[in-house]
């Protein structure tokens, strides 16, 4: 936050949206009528969930990347042969073992396993299981449209370690009509505005800034050019905010950018996958095209390492 307010523009990562109220917040987004994706993702994953628990094979371990709520896993999971181990990992760490807690409840043969980490640090997968035939990585929602293309590429060529030897489902939304992305990230009942201003609440109660989050609009956009739809958090005044005894001060009409939700054609983001050495396979399309299941191959790892200094995973 400091970073975020000294630099200008006011950049903020949008991994901090996601404490427990955060969390929350974006499952309310995803019952919003006007935010197709979670909707039609969930329908993919429901209707090709046969085809898709085919690709994945039996006795696979399943890492899913910002699990959130396991809802699509939950999916998943009943078409899987013989899964030997889900492995949610997640920031949100309270949330992420309620969750882990009601899929045991549910499921008691289950073997499930939560990390609470930010992927994109470095962190440790527990060891595979010795019965686990390969694994499998599961990247939905569309999140990787939060990183800028670096961070896409380390973040593929870190899954494409841990999944040495098996496959990683990447959820992501397309290109479409700016007018259902405008309304998508600016539903009527406000929820997504709350969302954001989250941000703000969290850093009061966590950093002890004195922000004013009702003196912020929410402003989200679609630039065609950067295929991508941005957030911010507008000041509607001048303003002063305190942390750690430092002033900082914001110009009416100045921004926090909080994120940026990239759409990726389908050329585009195989493209981006091979630069990395993954390799694309099926792809499920909803009817309108508005969404992309991509599956992706993960080579094994062979002695030397093709992608030098990029994140990975501790060796398991
Ligand atoms: C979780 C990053 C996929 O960009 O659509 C939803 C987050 N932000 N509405 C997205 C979000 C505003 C979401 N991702």
């Amino acid at each position: 936050m400091r970073l975020a307010l000294s630099r200008r523009p006011h950049t903020i990562a949008p991994v901090f949206f996601y404490d427990e109220r955060g969390s929350w917040l974006f499952e309310a987004i995803c019952q919003q009528p006007e935010y197709y994706v979670t909707r039609v993702e969930m329908g993919m994953l429901q209707e090709h969930a046969a085809a898709i628990a085919e690709r994945i094979g039996p006795d696979a371990e399943l890492v899913e990347f910002g699990a959130g709520s396991s809802r699509k896993f939950r999916t998943l999971l009943a078409a899987l042969h013989a899964p030997r181990r889900y492995v949610p990992i997640d920031v949100s760490g309270a949330h992420l073992q309620q969750e882990a807690a009601a899929l045991r409840r549910d499921h008691p043969l289950l073997e499930v396993t939560p990390v609470v980490a930010d992927f994109m640090q470095p962190f440790r997968l527990p060891p595979s299981r010795p019965a686990a035939r390969q694994r499998v990585g599961l990247y939905l929602g569309s999140s990787l449209g939060n990183f800028d293309a670096d961070e896409a590429r380390a973040f593929l060529a870190m899954a494409g370690r841990a999944l040495a030897g098996g496959g990683l489902l990447v959820g992501i939304d397309l290109v479409k009509d700016p007018a259902v992305l405008h309304a998508a990230y600016n539903d009527a009942a406000g929820v997504t505005a709350a969302f954001n201003r989250n941000l703000l609440v969290r850093a009061n109660h966590e950093l002890h800034t004195d922000f004013h989050p009702e003196r912020f609009y929410h402003h989200a956009c679609y630039a065609p050019a950067l295929q991508r739809v941005e957030m911010h958090l507008v000041s509607m005044t001048r303003q002063t905010v305190r942390l750690d005894g430092e002033s900082f001060t914001l110009a009416e009409g100045e921004s926090l950018h909080t994120e940026c939700a990239h759409k990726f054609t389908l050329n585009g983001f195989r493209a981006l996958s091979e630069s990395v050495g993954l390799q694309p396979g099926t792809v499920w399309l909803d009817a309108q095209r508005w969404f992309a299941l991509q599956w992706l191959d993960c080579p094994p790892l062979t002695g030397s390492d093709p992608f030098p200094g990029a994140h990975r995973p501790s060796p398991t």
